[in-house]
Parts: structure tokens; C-alpha cells; sequence
């Protein structure tokens, strides 16, 4: 029987640990952890998330400052926006939610991010950091991940894993992490050929491709541990919306622990987001910004 590995359980295990530390930096130093949210924009699921972001950061007593910005604002304005933010020794974390509207270069705008304040870990110096294993911060999902695996693997040395996707976000810094624990990585994409046959090597699964029910029950090795990190919007012929992950987890019972979807890799972001925060709340203390 596949044991389901709870991602709310964790997620509020890991935000009590997070408010016990802002309470303990507070107390230390007279400051009150502070993250930054920008939110170009209308997008009707970045909406929801950065509010979800904005009342988690409430919760475990950070301060946030939300920046709701018309979707019509130039790239000059969001810089500009972004340049006070880095100067302001009140704020320790920056969060840019994308996608931006298309009149705005995501690279540009991740690279005028502080590495320091870059909660997301999506600067290129902390994509740097990451992969050459000398810290920074690292970004929020593949962070999850790996704290859910961390709950039923002791040992990563000589598994093979196999992470399906190669986003900036999600498939590229996953990999990255379980290369760091010597793991054998496989990164499949959308060209892969032969996908059942290479998830079928493998002892750890991160499912990160967006596709509802790509990977099926016969592609799973028995005992294996899969991450589901799918997480897409589908309306059944009964005409209810439901949310569904990249694996048929009705079909891998004969799996060692996997994630649910909804309940595993979902709540986990926030919380690491959160995390992240205090850990650049420390950063800024090393290195005093303004
Ligand atoms: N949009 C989708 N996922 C993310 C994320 O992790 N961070 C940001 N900033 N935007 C996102």
C-alpha cells in the first residue's frame, strides 16, 4: 500500500517552525520579518495565489506589503518600483508573481531582484548558487519537494531520479537539489522519447510537466516514491471543476509513498516562501542593505 506523504501536515509543521522563528528574530533584533509581493495584473490564478501568499505571511506574523500595479505598467515604472524595494532596509524578501504582462521581460525584472531579497531564488545568481551547491536561496516548489522526500527517504546516494519537466521553476532546480545528494538524475521533457521506459528505472519520481495524468500506474516502479507537483484545473462532464496532478494516483498502489493532489506539493510552496523569507530576514543582517 502506498503510503500518502501529507503536504498540509508539513506545510503547518513547517509555518509553526517559521512563526517561532519570526517571533525569535523579533525579539533579537527589534525587527518584524518584511516580504514584498508585486502583482502586475489581473491574472485570475496569480490573484488567488499572492492573496494566499499575503494571508500566510499574516499568519505566522511577517509583515507583507502588497504592490498591486495596473496591468498596463511599463517595465521603466516596475525597475523603478523594484530599485526602491532593493534600498528599503525594511523589506527583506521580494516577490514578483509571474507570468508578467507581455510588454515586460521576465529576465530583466528577475535580474534587478536583490540575490539577497530573491525569496523565489530565481536570480540568476542564486540559480548559480544552486548549482554549484554553495547556498542562496532557493526557489519555493523544488524546496517542498524536497522536504516532502525527506520524510520517507533517510538516504538519496545512488537512487535514480527522474524529474519530469525542465522548468526554471520546478524541473531545472529540482534536479539540481537531488544531484546535490547524489542521486542519478534523468530530466525529461517535452522531446523525451521513451518517457514510460525511463520513469520505469526509477527509485524517486517528480512529476513537474503540467499534464493531467501523464504518468500511469505500469510506468512506476514497485516502491518506488513519486512527487506529484501537477497541479491543472478540469471540469468533469457533470460540469464540476476539480483539480488533478501529472500522476494517475488511483493506479500506483503498488508505489512506496507519493503526494496527493490536491494536499501535497501545493502547500508546501507557501510555506517554504515563508521560510525563505526569514532566511533572508538573517541575509540582511550579514549584509545591511539602504
Ligand atoms: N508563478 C507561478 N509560480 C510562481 C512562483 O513560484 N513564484 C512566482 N513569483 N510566480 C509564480
Amino acid at each position: 500500500m502506498v503510503a500518502i506523504i501529507d503536504g498540509r501536515a508539513l506545510a503547518r509543521s513547517l509555518s509553526d517552525d517559521t512563526a517561532r522563528a519570526v517571533a525569535a528574530f523579533r525579539d533579537r533584533h527589534a525587527v518584524v520579518p518584511c516580504l514584498a509581493v508585486v502583482l502586475v495584473g489581473e491574472d485570475a490564478a496569480s490573484t488567488v495565489y499572492v492573496a494566499r501568499k499575503v494571508a500566510e505571511t499574516a499568519r505566522v506574523g511577517m509583515i507583507s506589503v502588497e504592490h498591486r500595479l495596473d496591468a498596463g505598467t511599463s517595465q521603466p515604472d516596475l525597475l523603478a518600483l523594484i530599485a526602491a524595494l532593493n534600498a528599503d532596509p525594511q523589506v527583506h524578501g521580494i516577490l514578483v508573481q509571474l507570468p508578467l504582462p507581455p510588454q515586460i521581460d521576465p529576465g530583466r525584472v528577475l535580474d534587478a531582484i536583490d540575490p539577497a531579497k530573491d525569496v523565489d531564488g530565481f536570480h540568476p545568481v542564486n540559480v548559480g548558487r544552486l548549482s554549484t551547491g554553495t547556498g542562496g536561496l532557493v526557489p519555493c516548489t523544488p524546496l517542498g519537494c524536497l522536504e516532502l522526500l525527506d520524510t520517507v527517504i533517510a538516504d538519496y546516494r545512488g537512487l535514480d531520479a527522474v524529474v519530469i519537466g525542465k522548468s526554471n521553476i520546478v524541473g531545472k532546480p529540482v534536479a539540481m537539489m537531488l544531484l546535490e545528494r547524489e542521486c542519478t538524475v534523468t530530466v525529461t521533457h517535452i522531446a523525451t522519447r521513451g518517457l514510460a521506459d525511463i520513469v520505469r528505472s526509477a527509485d524517486i519520481v517528480v512529476a513537474a510537466a503540467g499534464s493531467p495524468r501523464l504518468v500511469r500506474g505500469a510506468w512506476i516502479k514497485p516502491g518506488a516514491v513519486v512527487i506529484d507537483v501537477g497541479i491543472t484545473r478540469v471540469v468533469d462532464a457533470d460540469g464540476r471543476a476539480r483539480l488533478v496532478g501529472d500522476v494517475a494516483f488511483d493506479e500506483i498502489g503498488h508505489a512506496r509513498a507519493a503526494t496527493p493532489v490536491p494536499g501535497g506539493v501545493g502547500p508546501m510552496t507557501i510555506a517554504c516562501l515563508l521560510a525563505n523569507t526569514v532566511r533572508a530576514a538573517h541575509l540582511s543582517l550579514a549584509a545591511p542593505h539602504g
